[in-house]
């Protein structure tokens, strides 16, 4: 840990004045920071990178989600005009991506106003080289409805939000905090006095063992909250690709990692990416909480397959030598495998109560 690191100075001289922080704040502080947090300072994608993701990997992943939203634009009654709202566009590969499949739909591209919602400025400045020829507005966060409906996009966005973890100790919950430890001056976990909120796990909360450990995320309830109000109050639809679980359950699932391999979440604060896997039972109850329906989550790799990534493939390799070929069929299998990002990897979409389900969740393909 380079003690000389922003991160790890405001972490430490917050904890040294106030006491243990949350490990929410942690994380908060470590990926967000604007001196030296994670998402702030760096582009961590790539084989040069700490991790990758799924449009970067290829092409006909941002392509199948641009289809996905111009048939949910149909399916809204095409509205003219829509906002078609990315969250954490990373570096804008996916919108790039999906706006050229909304360019096989005229009418749908034309009526489509992009909105990017990014907090780093590095990555904002890829996105912005990476749609340089797009009329797109940047948000820190949600732009208010002004009237028109919204189709929101998020790729691995919610799991890097920060997570509250409480532990259950001694029959009774408690919030687990980072301290520092006082002989050899590294960050390391306490625990301090607050109980976890979630209704949707009330059984977990009582039935857990000594030892559990519950997570929960407000930041994710409160930007669900914010589409799900948005979506009920002037139509749309939202599609959440991320890895996490269908239901609340026990277990920790922060991790962190650094150059492509995990490191101890306490260890590398604003050099190392913090993730925690997104409980989509969280995510389902809080769009209910406003009336709006949730289809699946359903796996990455089903869902690809049920809007045509194979037969996008075959018409990609139609015009590949053979290299380029053999890459096709292996990113196609990185996206869909159920060994790889096909099954750990969900797909959740929302949309008003009484509409068909999405492309994708009905019956047929
Ligand atoms: C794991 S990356 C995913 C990037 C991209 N969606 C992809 O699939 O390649 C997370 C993204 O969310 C952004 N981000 C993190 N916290 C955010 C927040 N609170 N508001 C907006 N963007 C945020 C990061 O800067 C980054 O662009």
């Amino acid at each position: 840990m380079a003690r000389n690191h922003p991160v790890v100075r405001r972490l430490t001289s917050l904890i040294t004045d106030f006491g243990p922080i949350s490990v929410e704040d942690f994380i908060a502080i470590s990926l967000g920071d604007p001196e030296g947090g994670y998402y702030a300072t760096q582009d961590p994608f790539g084989a040069a990178g700490d991790f990758t993701t799924s449009p970067e990997i290829s092409q006909m992943f941002g392509e199948m989600i641009g289809a996905w939203c111009a048939d949910s634009w149909e399916r809204l009654g095409a509205p003219e005009p829509f906002a078609l709202i990315e969250l954490g566009p990373g570096r804008g590969t996916l919108m790039a991506d999906a706006l050229r499949a909304l360019n096989t739909v005229p009418a749908c591209r034309a009526a489509a106003r992009i909105h990017m919602v990014e907090t780093s400025p590095t990555l904002r400045a890829s996105q912005q080289s990476a749609i340089a020829d797009t009329d797109a507005t940047w948000h820190l966060t949600i732009p208010e409805p002004s009237g028109m409906p919204a189709i929101f996009i998020a790729n691995e966005f919610f799991d890097a939000l920060p997570i509250r973890q409480f532990v259950k100790s001694e029959g009774r919950w408690r919030e687990r905090r980072v301290d520092i430890d006082s002989e050899t001056g590294m960050f390391k976990f306490t625990l301090g006095k607050s109980s976890p909120q979630s209704r949707h796990a009330d059984h977990l909360i009582t039935e857990a063992l000594d030892g559990d450990i519950l997570e929960e995320s407000d930041a994710v309830r409160s930007i669900v909250d914010t589409i799900a109000e948005y979506i009920a109050a002037v139509g749309g639809a939202a599609i959440f690709i991320d890895y996490g679980h269908p239901y609340s359950a026990v277990g920790e699932t922060l991790q962190a990692l650094r150059g492509h391999k995990p490191v101890s979440p306490l260890k590398a604060p604003g050099t190392a990416d913090l993730t925690a896997h997104v409980n989509f039972e969280q995510v389902a109850a809080a769009a209910a909480a406003h009336g709006i329906r949730s289809w699946g989550p359903i796996g990455q790799g089903a869902f690809l397959e049920r809007i045509g990534i194979r037969e996008r493939a075959k018409r990609l390799r139609q015009g590949a030598n053979e290299l380029q070929a053999h890459d096709i069929d292996a990113s196609l299998t990185r996206l869909i495998g159920p060994a790889e990002m096909g099954t750990l990897f969900k797909v959740l979409a929302l949309s008003k109560q009484g509409t068909e389900p999405p492309a994708g969740f009905g019956p047929g393909p």
